[in-house]
C-alpha cells in the first residue's frame, strides 16, 4: 500500500481507511516475519535522529529497515552540525540528497514541522513533546490482535493527557472508538486534539478513573513524568488516585487488556501485579512496534 501523506507527524495526517490498512497490513507483515520478509525496500536508508534516549524506537526502526532490506543510519542530534547551530532547514535539505526517509525524536514539534516543510523525504515523528504517533499505529495493532475487532470498543486512558494520550485520541477518531480520559485537573490532553476529535466520536474528559475505566476493553496509561515532562513534583498530582491496580483494573470490563507505552515506572501508574498479571499484554504491544512501522516503512517511502 501506498499512503497519500508525505510524513507521519501526528497521526492525523491518515485517512481512516488507510489507518485501517496499516493494521491488517502490520499483522500480515507479522505473519510473513517467519519466513522472512520480501526485501521491500532495498537500496533504501533511514536516518534516525535522537534528540532524546530511546529503546524500543530506536530498535525496531533499524531491526524493521534491516529486514526490509534497507538500512538505517542512526544519530544523536549532538553528532550533527544541528549541535553546532547549523538550522533543521538545512539540516533537512541536505538529508534529502542522501536518504530515503527521515525519522525524529525530538524534544519540541515545532521542530518536526520545520523538517517536514524543508524536507523532500518522508519524515516519521519517532516521539515529540506532543504526539507519539508509532506508538499508537503499535497499540491499535495489538488490540485487534487481542479482541479481533477494533470498531465500537471501549478505550479508558487514565493518567496524564500527554503526548501519547494526544495520538491515542486521534486513533480512536480514526477507528470509531469510544474513549474516556481520567486526568487530574490541568493535566487534560491537548484542547485542540480533543475539539478535531470530537466530530467524529464520544470523548468523555472526567477526573475520576473509576467512571473513566467503567466497562473499557482496553485500559491504557503512561508515566506521569515523561522526558519533557522531568519534573518529579508532578507524581504527588496523580498517586494514588490514579494508579493502574488491580481494584481499579476490577471497574474495567472482566476480559480488558492493560497497556503501557513503556518504560513504566512500576508502583506509579501501574502495580508490578497488573503489568505482570494476565490482563497485561504490555510485551506484545512493545514487539508490534516493529511490525507496524515496517508497514509504514513500506508504505511512505515510495519508489
Ligand atoms: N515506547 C517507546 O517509544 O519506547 P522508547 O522510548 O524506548 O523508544
Ligand atoms: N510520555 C513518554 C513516552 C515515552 C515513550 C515520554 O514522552 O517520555
Amino acid at each position: 500500500m501506498k499512503l497519500k501523506t508525505k510524513d507521519l507527524l501526528t497521526l492525523a495526517e491518515l485517512t481512516p481507511k488507510e489507518f485501517t490498512q496499516l493494521i491488517d497490513y502490520s499483522i500480515l507483515l507479522k505473519k510473513e516475519l517467519k519466513n522472512g520478509t520480501k526485501p521491500l525496500l532495498k537500496n533504501k536508508t533511514l536516518t534516525m535522529i535522537f534528540q532524546k534516549p530511546s529503546t524500543r524506537t530506536r530498535i525496531s526502526f533499524e531491526t524493521g529497515m534491516y529486514q526490509l532490506g534497507g538500512h538505517a543510519i542512526n544519530l544523536s542530534s549532538d553528532e550533527m552540525q544541528l549541535s553546532r547551530g547549523e538550522s533543521i532547514e538545512d539540516t533537512a535539505k541536505t538529508l534529502s540528497r542522501y536518504t530515503d526517509c527521515i525519522m525524529a525524536r525530538v524534544y519540541d514539534h515545532s521542530l518536526l514541522e520545520k523538517l517536514s516543510k524543508s524536507s523532500t523525504v518522508p519524515v516519521i515523528n519517532g516521539l515529540s513533546d506532543s504526539f507519539h504517533p508509532c506508538q499508537i499505529l503499535a497499540d491499535f495493532m495489538t488490540i485487534k490482535e487481542k479482541k479481533g475487532k477494533i470498531k465500537g470498543l471501549k478505550i479508558a486512558w487514565i493518567g496524564d493527557g500527554n503526548n501519547v494520550c494526544n495520538s491515542m485520541i486521534y486513533g480512536c477518531a480514526l477507528s470509531d472508538v469510544k474513549l474516556s480520559i481520567a486526568t487530574p485537573k490541568g493535566f487534560e490532553p491537548n484542547k485542540m486534539v480533543l475539539k478535531e476529535s470530537e466530530k467524529f466520536i464520544d470523548i468523555d474528559l472526567t477526573v475520576d478513573p473509576i467512571i473513566a475505566i467503567k466497562n473499557a476493553d482496553v485500559v491504557v496509561t503512561d508515566t506521569y513524568t515523561s522526558i519533557h515532562t522531568n519534573d518529579p513534583k508532578r507524581i504527588k498530582h496523580f498517586l494514588p488516585k490514579y494508579q493502574i491496580n488491580q481494584t481499579l483494573m476490577n471497574h474495567a470490563s472482566h476480559n480488558a487488556i492493560f497497556m503501557h507505552c513503556l518504560p513504566a515506572k512500576r508502583e506509579n501508574e501501574v502495580t508490578s501485579s497488573v503489568i505482570d498479571g494476565p490482563q497485561s499484554v504490555v510485551w506484545d504491544e512493545a514487539e508490534n512496534r516493529l511490525h507496524t512501522q515496517k508497514a509504514l516503512l513500506a508504505s511512505i517511502i515510495h519508489a
